[in-house]
């Protein structure tokens, strides 16, 4: 049986496990930073007591849009990929979007993550060509 909770202190190890898959490097997770930043909502799905996935939404406010919400670090673990496990944690935070009354969710993914594309599309995502900037601090 398979459970979707929040992030606690306790799965650490095992979320860094995932985020290898996700990423390919080590991932080192700040608990206290995460588990403390309110902005910041991650979910686990946990089955017999391994975590198997992983996904989080992050709130933020926008002067112009008001609260938005972006999706991030999506990950299901290799070995249970294909059985809806994916679809199940990217829903849960779209309900969890629609009652924080969020206008809207945004979220990237490289065109090489195809599961990932066809996932979101299924969901209701419509790929915007807005050309993003990014400044790496
Ligand atoms: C993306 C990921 C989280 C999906 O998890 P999953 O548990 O395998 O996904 P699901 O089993 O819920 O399948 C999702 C949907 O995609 C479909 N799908 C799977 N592979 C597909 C493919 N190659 N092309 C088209 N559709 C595909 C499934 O049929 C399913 O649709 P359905 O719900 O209508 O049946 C998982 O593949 C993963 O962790 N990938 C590596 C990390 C990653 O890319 N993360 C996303 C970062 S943006």
């Amino acid at each position: 049986m398979s459970e979707i909770r929040d992030f606690e202190a306790k799965d650490k190890n095992q979320v860094e496990k995932l985020f290898l898959q996700l990423t390919g490097r080590e991932v080192t997770i700040n608990t206290k930073d995460l588990i403390g930043d309110q902005a910041v909502n991650c979910l686990v799905i946990e089955e017999n007591e391994k975590v198997i996935g992983f996904a989080s939404l992050i709130i933020y406010y926008l002067p112009t849009l008001g609260k938005m919400g972006e999706i991030e670090d999506v990950v299901v673990d290799e070995e249970y990929r294909g059985r809806g496990f994916g679809r199940e944690i990217v829903e849960a935070l779209i309900s969890l979007a629609k009652e924080k009354k969020l206008k809207r969710i945004q979220l990237t993914s490289n065109p090489r993550r195809e599961t990932a594309r066809a996932l979101y599309g299924k969901l209701g995502f419509e790929m915007r060509d807005t050309n993003v900037f990014v400044l790496n601090i």
